[in-house]
């Protein structure tokens, strides 16, 4: 079984941060979203990973993943480019899947066991979840232990089960996909393919998700996931050099880094090469690498990688690559582009 992980789309919602790159790459407690869905199909057995590159920047993508060599799995590329919807998507990997395979959306976050998608009942398979605003989702009405129907964010209450991003299928859907229109929003849909099989009398098989599960769409969403993943994952390892600093908690100070005259307050992860000085990073926040904060206090935040951020105190913040914050305040849901430079 092959394991598709779709990397385009548009990532209108993660403005400004998305027009330099994918969201996928956006790193959250330490590594890419995808490199957290990549790892889980791995550490699920799953080795021959296809990878669907959409228009932005997908160069990006390749340069990281590479062959898949670096993290334990086969990587094959196909391009997708304009984002066409999901079901579109899908098709794409009609020439490079066997009998079953599994999809996961790139910027999904599913702790959930991949394992078990190797041997689903009927022509696919979906996960879902409860959710309190069914009228974002795409969701599903179950009657009798059966998906009987399929409906993309319903304007009437008919289901609060909302698909969570993780799908297994077999061959078939790519007939159904064959004989697709585009929806209202011109995308082919995920759950119209869906939808398909239910109409052409074939089963469609569900689990439901408990606990927590996150689409990384918006910046508070990347905020939580960043949160939940570090709150689950980190365990207190410092390899940098610790000066005249406190470091409470699980933190996770990674070689090269320097955290001098500061305050360092778990759950948090700090990137190599990365310099914290006279400052207090606060719990919930990861920093990627080679960034430098001075004199600042930040909590709850994303702060990703040669980052310099100088005498301002951040909450519920995210600040792209390569950006420069200076000069004061304090400020709440900052959301800063790669390669920008704010004084504020
Ligand atoms: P979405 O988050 O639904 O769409 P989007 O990425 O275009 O974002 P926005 O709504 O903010 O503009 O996509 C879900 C996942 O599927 C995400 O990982 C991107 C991926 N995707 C593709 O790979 N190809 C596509 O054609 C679409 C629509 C999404």
């Amino acid at each position: 079984m092959e394991a598709v992980i779709l990397h385009g789309g548009q990532g209108t919602r993660l403005r400004p941060l998305t027009h330099t790159g994918p969201k996928q790459l956006i790193k959250v407690a330490g590594k890419p979203v995808s490199q957290w869905v990549l790892e889980q199909i791995r550490d699920a057995g799953i080795r021959d990973v296809i990878i669907i590159l959409g228009d932005n920047t997908p160069t990006r993508v390749v340069d990281y993943y590479g062959d898949g060599s670096r993290f334990g799995v086969r990587i094959t590329y196909v391009y997708q480019g304009k984002a066409r919807g999901l079901a579109d998507a899908v098709y794409k990997v009609k020439d490079v899947v066997s009998d079953r395979f599994l999809v996961y959306l790139g910027d999904n976050v599913v702790p959930y066991d991949l394992s078990k998608f190797s041997s689903f009942k009927g022509s696919a398979s979906i996960l879902l979840a409860k959710v309190d605003n069914p009228n974002r989702f795409g969701v599903a009405v179950i009657k009798d232990g059966r998906v009987i129907k399929l409906v993309e964010k319903p304007k009437e209450p008919i289901s609060d089960l909302a698909l969570v991003g993780v799908y297994g299928f077999t061959r078939e859907i790519f007939d159904v996909i064959e004989s697709l229109k585009p929806s209202w929003r011109g995308e082919l849909e995920i759950t119209d393919a869906l939808q398909g099989l239910i109409d052409r009398g074939r089963e469609v098989d569900y689990e439901i998700v408990q606990g927590w599960w996150k689409d990384t769409g918006t910046p508070r969403d990347i905020l939580e996931a960043n949160a939940f993943l570090l709150d689950r994952y980190a365990e207190r390892k410092v390899e940098g050099v610790i000066e005249n600093s406190t470091i409470d908690g699980r933190v996770i100070i990674e070689k090269g880094a320097v955290i001098k005259n500061s305050v360092v307050r778990g759950p948090t992860y700090i990137g190599r090469d990365t310099k914290i000085v006279n400052s207090y990073v606060g719990p919930f926040t990861s920093v990627g690498e080679q960034s430098e904060i001075t004199d600042s206090e930040i909590e709850y935040s994303v702060i990703l990688d040669r980052v310099k951020i100088r005498g301002v105190t951040l909450m519920d913040s995210l600040i792209g690559n390569n950006a420069t914050v200076e000069k004061g305040g304090r400020w709440q849901k900052l959301i800063i582009g790669e390669n920008s430079s704010v004084i504020l």
